[in-house]
């Protein structure tokens, strides 16, 4: 686990699209999983900006979404379909036949998750996942007590979220109260993680996710099993962090290691 701290959110989502664009360069079939929330909006946004600089070219990207609510159709402006081709897709030059997205209706839920299971698998795998956190630790709608190693399912939303999400329907009726979303074993195997997140109401529950223990009760903590999982923090989220000290020295000084001279005199402690 790589833990990086920047000074605000608008660093967190530089870093994330440097990470993304780096890769991007390296390898131009990049396979992008798609989280959702306030948290990467800023991170959508430099993506966009990539694009129109001409530094990120999407033509032969493809694009995996991490959840759906159950119930709504994709055009529903509280979909995370709608969400995502609002705040990224349509912006760029994606095309269609490489986005991928959990459907809030489909015919059969079971069948449905399975084969998305398996076109992430046909696909190669997912080389860059982006998370957000939630307070309670879950990452996609992995709330606590799901399973480490679950994959794409239904979940039952708890009623905390549910009534979050009141507000934002005009009917009670349509409020949903399940959604689908990949699995925390769906997320652990992708090939790299970014876990991005903001201020001081996530600083305890990054401390619990980074630090704790590894526990189906902050499901955020199951990235300390992953190969690469990278959270990019600021400040105010890094904030109940024992070991932040640490972090930012290992971070400012891992470049220097390429040059094995340079490991023997580390960049001083500021
Ligand atoms: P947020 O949501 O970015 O809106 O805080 C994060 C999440 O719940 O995954």
């Amino acid at each position: 686990m790589e833990v990086i701290i920047k000074k605000d959110y608008d660093g967190v989502c530089t870093e994330s699209a440097a990470i993304i664009e780096e890769a991007w360069r390296r390898n131009s079939n990049l396979v992008l999983g798609f989280g959702t929330g306030k948290t990467p909006l800023g991170l959508y946004e430099k993506l966009v900006e990539f694009y129109r600089q001409g530094k990120i070219d999407f033509s032969t990207v493809t694009a995996f979404n991490l959840d759906e609510y159950v119930g709504l159709e994709e055009s529903h402006p509280q979909s995370f379909a709608y969400y995502m081709d609002h705040h990224l897709f349509r912006h760029v030059n994606i095309r269609k036949e490489n986005i991928f997205r959990l459907n809030g209706r489909p015919a059969d839920i079971g069948e449905h998750c399975r084969a998305y299971e398996r076109k992430i698998q046909d696909t190669g795998g997912i080389d860059i996942q982006i998370l957000g956190i939630g307070k309670n630790g879950h990452i996609a709608f992995n709330e606590p007590g799901s399973s480490l190693s679950s994959r794409t399912r239904l979940k039952v939303l708890t009623p905390e979220t549910v009534a979050a999400n009141r507000p934002f329907f005009q009917d009670e009726k349509e409020v949903p109260r399940f959604c689908l979303t990949m699995g925390i074993g769906t997320i652990i195997e992708t090939k790299m993680a970014l876990l991005l997140a903001s201020g001081n109401n996530k600083a305890g529950v990054i401390a619990r996710a980074v630090e704790g223990p590894l526990t189906a009760s902050v499901p955020a903590s199951a990235l300390q099993l992953h190969a690469r999982a990278r959270f990019i923090v600021d400040e105010a989220a890094a904030s109940g962090l024992t070991n932040r000290d640490y972090y930012r020295w290992a971070y400012e000084n891992k470049g220097r290691a390429v040059d094995p001279l340079k490991i023997i005199s580390p960049k001083t402690r500021n």
